[in-house]
């Protein structure tokens, strides 16, 4: 593993006008940049879910431990917070595939583009494939990377809201050998972050920028030189540290759309106050199903409308 990858950049001075990257050759194609005029996301409920291998700290121990009408019950609870704020779409559930409902995982969506995901575990591999199908039918790009390179969508890369940069894991995950291929896809800054704890195995379970300037992490979770990044991005008055205690109950597993927060009802948790100070409203739900298998609130839904349509509704 690279230890020191860096900061990826990449010279060509706009999308729109190159045609070497796949968001200029999308639109060449004539496939919309904007597709939704509302937040959009995708779920896939939880029919078929349930811990039944382990591919995760969180899930030894959970083998067949997690119900699925509680699960379906709060997964349920997600949804209808959801789509008070946007709209929601489905991908069908299927039975081979416990992990499914994690639909975050399979891929990193912006400008009608989708970087599919290509997972590690053999396990989750069956998934790719009806996402690819549903985002192809819906008219997205399907950007992929070469063959073996593994990279898990949402889980490792998440775009800061202004859709400047591109901050992306390498870790138990995602190869740093995908950072290149989404930085030419997107034509955008690539920040690369080292994950160090095995339970922290996701970008997204340690590490989320807000809309707003803000940003929610983990600092356990990172590499010296990681950290460095995120602190040099971030002023002090502007980095939401939460501790450990905070991040094992998925405190930085949050979904923001403007000025909306989502994320696991914790106990005893500072963050959603922290939120609210910082001016965001929070919805605290039960999710604890999800993180018998290492997942929670943001994990569950993959973002769909470009990042200036998904956070334009704020006030
Ligand atoms: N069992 C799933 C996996 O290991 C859960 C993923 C939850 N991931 C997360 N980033 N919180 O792939």
């Amino acid at each position: 593993m690279n230890r020191n990858m860096g900061t990826i950049k990449v010279a060509s001075p706009s999308f729109q006008e190159s045609s070497q990257n796949a968001v200029g050759r999308a639109s060449m194609m004539g496939i919309p940049s904007t597709q939704f005029s509302r937040p959009t996301f995708l779920m896939c409920s939880p029919e078929w879910y349930e811990v039944r291998y382990v591919i995760n700290p969180w899930m030894a121990g959970n083998i067949r431990r997690s119900n699925r009408d509680t699960a379906f019950e709060q997964w349920k609870g997600l949804y209808t917070t959801l789509k008070d704020i946007g709209d929601v779409r489905l991908l069908q559930s299927r039975p081979n595939s416990p992990d499914m409902t994690f639909i975050a995982h399979g891929a990193l969506i912006n400008y009608g583009l989708a970087a599919l995901s290509s997972f590690t575990n053999p396990e989750r591999k069956p998934e790719e494939v009806h996402l690819r199908r549903w985002l192809e039918d819906a008219g997205f790009l399907p950007w992929q990377a070469r063959h073996g390179i593994s990279f898990e969508g949402e889980g490792d890369a998440m775009f800061s809201p202004e859709g400047d940069r591109l901050w992306v894991a390498h870790g138990p995950r995602t190869s740093p050998l995908s950072h290149q291929h989404l930085a030419r896809g997107w034509q955008v800054e690539v920040s690369s972050l080292r994950l160090v704890d095995p339970r922290f195995f996701h970008l997204d379970t340690c590490f989320a920028p807000l809309h707003g300037g803000y940003v929610l992490y983990f600092p356990g979770a990172f590499d010296t030189s990681s950290l460095q990044k995120i602190e040099s991005a971030y002023p002090p008055d502007r980095r939401i540290a939460i501790s450990e205690a905070e991040a094992v109950q998925f405190g930085c597993n949050a979904i923001n759309v403007g000025a909306d927060v989502i994320l696991h009802a914790a106990p005893s948790s500072s963050v959603p106050s922290r939120l609210r100070d910082a001016g965001y409203r929070v919805a605290e739900l039960q999710l604890g199903e999800f993180i018998k298998a290492g997942g929670s609130a943001k994990s569950l839904v993959l973002r769909l409308s470009d990042l200036a349509v998904t956070h334009r509704a704020c006030p």
